[in-house]
């Protein structure tokens, strides 16, 4: 395809730098985005006096058939044009000739890839808000299911306190309305319009940028013609929300891996979201899980690379800066693409009540609880604390628990000890008695249950 930048150049560009410089594979995706803003693009040179009605006409129309043909496939994109820009523009003036040469006026590649990308990204946003928004659904599903599940808390993965699972879900619930409203925070700084930043200095046209940032439903424009084309800020901030997404559904998938394994045997998921293996034929593997936590690299990885190729950019736009869709794409990409096997998998999970509980009667979670209850008698916490280390030391030696340690035994170590003590340590009790604000109390947990259905619905 003949460079529309042809005429400085005596020679053609080699052929493996053609290629090495060519970004059409990569930058194809946001075509429709291009031609939009090319459209509000045209209008307002119109409205402005600067191209004739009958000329933005022309170039709209044309504009929208390429548009057609490239949605039905009438028209294939060519991979050997430079980029996605030029052969919008070049394909444009192959159809309605010389006045489609008028269309880059007061425009350059540079603000036009800034205002396509923020475009593009815009939308992306939306959508992996609303996988978000399906996964919060789906989990809280799972914590309703589970309000009366118990299993230990863990602190250093040892055994800690007793929990709900719906509390322990309602954590991953927390965070992912967190990436919600980060991604919201990132798109709302990243919806203004650089579209009339021109190369980098603006133009001498008597533009209207307003009118075509209003147009395409941004909230306004940028401030400075330098920074509208060479801020990328947008793409750093999204890919730091999408990396705190994957490290949240890593730890997620990390926790599930151990709950499916014989250790735990807390969940099970379904069969249409595990593997097998090719040799041993017991085995039932949390992959997806696994797969989740492994991408989660990939994202970081793409969130470095742009930070990296920006930090020694001097202004205003640097070829460096293609490198950014790229990385953008791929951190886009593999979250929708996590998110969507995520969501059925959690939807389709299987929880072992039983075996949560089993695992919360061991490990002595209600030690504190015995050391609260002596509080309640009038022993100082510290003091409390150790008599009950005490009594769980005893527990270990004698291989039982506090829940099975007869009522002398207690007595011997002090007289405060009541009948009521089994009571206080009754895992269920433990877990009622959290009443503070956001424990795992079941009028806290009720109200955490209803405060997600309010964000969910707003
Ligand atoms: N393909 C280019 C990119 O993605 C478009 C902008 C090119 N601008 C330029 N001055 N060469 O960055």
């Amino acid at each position: 395809m003949e460079k529309l930048w042809a005429g400085r150049f005596a020679k053609q560009a080699d052929k493996i730098a053609d290629d090495f410089n060519s970004s059409i594979g990569v930058d194809c995706r946001m075509y429709q985005q291009d031609i939009t803003g090319s459209m509000a693009h045209a209008a307002m040179l119109a409205a402005c006096g600067i191209l004739s009605p009958e000329d933005a006409e022309e170039i709209t129309k044309g504009l929208e058939g390429i548009l057609q043909d490239i949605n039905s496939g009438a028209l294939q994109l060519d991979m050997t044009a430079e980029d996605i820009h030029m052969f919008v523009e070049a394909e444009l003036t192959k159809r309605i000739g010389d006045t489609g040469k008028k269309l880059h006026t007061a425009r350059s590649r540079n603000d036009q890839v800034a205002l396509d990308l923020r475009m593009y990204l815009r939308e992306e946003c939306k959508a992996i808000e609303g996988l978000l928004k399906d996964l919060i659904r789906v989990v809280l599903k799972q914590a309703k299911e589970n309000i009366d599940a118990i299993l230990p808390g863990y602190t250093h993965l040892q055994r800690a306190q007793p929990i709900t699972f719906a509390q322990h879900l309602l954590a991953y619930i927390a965070m992912f309305q967190r990436d919600i409203q980060r991604l919201q925070d990132a798109s709302k700084r990243m919806n203004f319009s650089p579209l009339g930043s021109c190369a980098l200095a603006g133009t001498t046209y008597p533009t209207n940028r307003s009118m075509v940032a209003q147009a395409l439903g941004f909230d306004g424009i940028t401030s400075n013609s330098i920074d509208g084309v060479s801020d990328r800020d947008f793409c750093v901030e999204i890919l730091s929300a999408l990396s705190v997404i994957m490290m949240h559904l890593s730890r997620f998938s990390e926790e599930i891996i151990l709950w499916c394994s014989w250790e735990f045997r807390f969940v099970e998921l379904d069969d249409s979201y595990t593997t097998g293996s090719s040799i041993m034929p017991q085995k039932k593997n949390p992959d997806m899980a696994e797969l989740v936590r492994g991408k989660t690299g990939r994202v970081y990885g793409n969130l470095i690379a742009t930070l990296t190729m920006l930090k020694g950019l001097p202004l205003a736009y640097n070829k460096d800066m293609q490198e950014d869709k790229e990385a953008i794409f791929d951190g886009v990409d593999t979250v929708k693409q996590c998110l969507k096997v995520f969501i059925p998998m959690i939807d389709t999970m299987k929880t072992q009540k039983q075996a949560m509980y089993a695992a919360a009667q061991k490990g002595f979670i209600n030690a504190t609880d015995l050391a609260d209850y002596l509080v309640g008698k009038g022993l100082p916490f510290r003091s409390a604390y150790k008599l009950v280390g005490q009594l769980v030391a005893y527990c270990i030696q004698n291989n039982t628990v506090l829940e099975q340690l007869p009522y002398e035994e207690y007595q011997k170590q002090s007289s405060l000890f009541e009948q009521d003590l089994y009571n206080a340590i009754d895992l269920k009790q433990c877990v009622e008695k959290r009443i503070s604000q956001g424990g795992t109390g079941s009028s806290s947990v009720q109200q955490q249950i209803a405060q997600v259905e309010e964000f969910l619905k707003a």
